[in-house]
């Protein structure tokens, strides 16, 4: 798995600094408004269990998966909710814990959602962001670092399911993926 990777983009280290600047920022932003942070499957595992425990307020955690229906769906913003989160979020203020923003399609989806179902608030955190793939305009609230254009996996990143376990952020191989 790891010979599979080209360079280290994000060191563990980095990962583990940025994750508690974030959850500290958050953790005087959202005192005593109990937070519902929902945490998008996979992807956003790793980032939501870092991030939870470096915010040191109350606050309650809730998972949610989606799915697009292919490519040609997925660039017209159509996203199935494989699974649906067990909390209301009405009247609740939502924070929305994302690995990576590209298109921004399924996060612009779930935020129309959540508001539609009557959120206080609907804010976002990402530990990456890929401005130069957006093709809606949207702003994560919380960012970690934005990147490049490059085919990165690791913290919960995946190609076909695997690398997620990997402790950083690395760029695969070309090879990996065009063979
Ligand atoms: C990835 C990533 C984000 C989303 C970002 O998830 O984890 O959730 O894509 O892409 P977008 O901004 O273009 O919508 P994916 O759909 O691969 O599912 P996964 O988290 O289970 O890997
Ligand atoms: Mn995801
Ligand atoms: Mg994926």
């Amino acid at each position: 798995m790891y010979q599979d990777i080209q360079e280290i983009l994000i060191s563990e280290e980095e990962i583990e600094a940025k994750a508690a600047e974030l959850g500290k920022a958050i953790a005087i932003d959202y005192k005593d408004l109990n937070p519902l942070c929902v945490c998008v499957l996979k992807g956003a595992v790793p980032f939501m269990a870092d991030l939870i425990r470096k915010c040191e307020i109350p606050l309650e955690v809730d998972f949610m998966a989606v799915s697009s229906y292919g490519n040609s769906t997925k660039s017209s913003g159509v996203v199935r909710i494989i699974k649906d989160l067990e909390a209301s979020v009405e009247n609740r203020h939502v924070l929305i814990i994302e690995d990576i923003i590209d298109s921004g399609l399924t996060l612009s989806y779930l935020i129309d959602l959540l508001k539609g179902r009557k959120a206080a608030s609907v804010k976002v955190v990402t530990m990456l962001n890929k401005p130069a793939r957006r093709t809606v305009d949207l702003k994560p609230d919380y960012c970690g670092f934005d990147i490049p254009d490059a085919f990165v996996v690791g913290y919960g990143l995946d190609y076909a399911e695997k690398y997620r376990n990997l402790p950083y952020i690395g760029v695969l191989k070309e090879e990996v993926y065009c063979s």
